[in-house]
């Protein structure tokens, strides 16, 4: 194996905008035809949260290209707890080819790829997830054609999903808006990196406490749960402080008619959205939870360098 640090995607912002760009094209050849250019390769999923959506389509995405994987389920591994961060790094770049990782806070995954001599993936961290934001892109793709200054609306938590939404989409040049309660705004480092990122794609970026003014117009429109994994003592107080930024048929007035609506799932019904609203016929949201099998089989051959055998 080589003696430089691997390519690792910790984060959204550690794919460039033709990067990301490329990723959305080789998930798209790969969804139009599957390849098996993984054979012989050894994937681990290490979770230390839930997951329906995540640990599925990188099981499937890993058969459809001909690798193995192997899940290691939250009460097994003890990152930091049983063992060390460092030694479990070690010991499964000894096992496998490249890992996904899901966890708490940003710094466990960075401490976790700093020592790994293989691929470390961001299978969803307290602070992004950049595979849910790779599969929303290619979804978004396919039902609007070319993303450039095309609308997106965020509503809801300034959270990982939303960090790793407006930082992929304003790479490929869309007009994104996001409007979160006081106290619930994206961090600072998202905002500059979402705004540096649309000055450089021809895209836009706005951030604001408003629903109204965030739905304006759009041609799409997002949201997630209000109370994450691992948030779970602030639910009544978010129940209460996210009241006015529920998806409801009265905002979705605000938007362009048939605007699409997205969320990553899992919902709750009642709280960031209305079931109408879910239930709608311009709801793309199961096409967002398939495509997560093709963003990430596109990021697992792109991280090994098996994407330069895919035909496109
Ligand atoms: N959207 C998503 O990541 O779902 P899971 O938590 O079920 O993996
Ligand atoms: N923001 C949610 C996303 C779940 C896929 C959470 O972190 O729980």
């Amino acid at each position: 194996r080589s003696m430089h640090s691997p390519r690792h995607l910790l984060s959204s912002a550690d794919l460039s905008a033709e990067e990301t760009a490329y990723l959305l094209d080789l998930a798209a050849a790969l969804k139009r035809r599957p390849q098996k250019v993984l054979v012989g390769r050894h994937l681990a999923l290490l979770f230390e949260k839930a997951s329906l959506r995540t640990r599925v389509s990188f099981e499937i995405a890993m058969d459809h290209l001909g690798a193995f994987t192997m899940y290691l389920d939250p009460r097994e591994v003890g990152l930091g707890e049983r063992e060390a961060i460092r030694d479990v790094s070690r010991v499964l770049a000894r096992y496998v080819d490249i890992v996904a990782v899901r966890t708490y806070g940003q710094s466990i995954i960075e401490e976790y790829a700093r020592f790994s001599s293989i691929p470390v993936i961001n299978a969803l961290t307290d602070e992004e997830h950049p595979c849910q934001a790779l599969a929303d892109l290619l979804t978004l793709r396919e039902h609007m054609g070319d993303l450039r200054g095309r609308s997106l609306a965020f509503v809801g938590d300034g959270n990982n999903v939303s960090t790793s939404l407006v930082i992929t989409a304003t790479a490929l040049g869309m007009d994104v808006r996001i409007a979160s309660p006081p106290g619930y705004q994206l961090p600072e480092w998202a905002i500059s990196e979402a705004s540096a990122r649309a000055a450089a794609s021809g895209g836009s970026f706005r951030h604001t406490t408003d629903p109204v003014e965030a739905v304006r117009g759009a041609e799409a429109l997002y949201t997630d749960v209000w109370t994450s994994m691992g948030q779970e003592r602030e639910a009544e107080r978010r129940k209460i402080d996210f009241a006015a930024y529920q998806l409801n048929a009265a905002l979705v007035a605000h938007a362009k008619p048939g605007a699409f609506i997205m969320h990553d799932l899992p919902a709750h019904r009642g709280e960031e959205i209305t079931d109408d609203v879910f239930e709608s016929p311009h709801a793309i949201i199961f096409d967002q939870a398939e495509n997560r099998v093709w963003a990430q089989a596109a990021v697992v051959a792109f991280l090994l360098g098996a994407d330069r055998s895919i035909e496109r």
